[in-house]
């Protein structure tokens, strides 16, 4: 039995149509995306969902009243699909420990590098890139963790290095990072936990 997957969104969905196209290439497996959630109207993430026939929702704070509704609301549709794996992919809200201690060992983060460098509060999408560009750094990376309540605190999935060239801006790198490790890692860690889940 396949898991069944929800990918939370907030932009562009370039993570998330890694793993569109890693389920129909056969590196997905043994788990299928049945749900997309963006917390923002119009994120292009959720025309690549609709494009690739999944079902999409948008849930926003401001409308439902605050963070304990929202996460409410998200886990109303987490039931009413039965989500057995919950991946964020450039979703941009943190998500407090009401919500990451119902599902332990089942939410997956992608982050643009090599935790514990440049990451936790603060660190997230070009800001991250930018510090690591800053810092002087020769290598950087991405990794896949599981999300507990500590930003970018969970243990980790997979990580993989990738070299900072000379010019490199924050664009440049983000996209290399993106390319290079990201949309490789996060279709690979999904596969990974569907299947240990499949074994239980
Ligand atoms: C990327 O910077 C990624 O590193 C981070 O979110 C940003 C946008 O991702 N996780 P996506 O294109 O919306 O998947």
């Amino acid at each position: 039995m396949k898991a069944n997957v929800a990918v939370l969104v907030s932009g562009g969905g370039t993570n998330l149509q890694a793993i569109i196209d890693a389920e129909k290439n056969g590196i997905i497996k043994n788990a299928s995306v049945k749900l997309v959630i963006s917390n923002k109207t119009g994120a292009y993430a959720l025309e690549r969902a609709e494009k690739a026939g999944i079902k999409t929702c948008t849930v926003l704070c401001d409308v439902l009243g605050g963070q304990s509704a929202f996460e409410n609301e998200i886990i109303r549709l987490l039931e009413l699909y039965n989500i057995d794996i919950i991946v964020l992919a450039g979703f941009m809200s943190i998500l407090t420990e009401y919500f990451t201690s119902k599902y332990p060992n089942r939410i997956l983060n992608v982050h643009p590098s090599l935790i514990p460098k440049f990451c936790g509060k603060g660190f997230y999408g070009i800001k991250v890139h930018q510090k690591v560009l800053e810092a002087g750094e020769k290598i950087t990376g991405a990794t896949v963790h599981f999300v507990n309540e500590i930003p970018d605190g969970g243990a980790i999935i997979f990580q993989k290095e990738v070299p900072i060239v000379d010019g490199d801006t924050p664009e440049s790198l983000q996209l290399r990072v993106m390319k290079e490790a990201e949309w490789k890692l996060l279709p690979m860690a999904i596969e990974k936990v569907a299947k240990d889940l499949s074994k239980k």
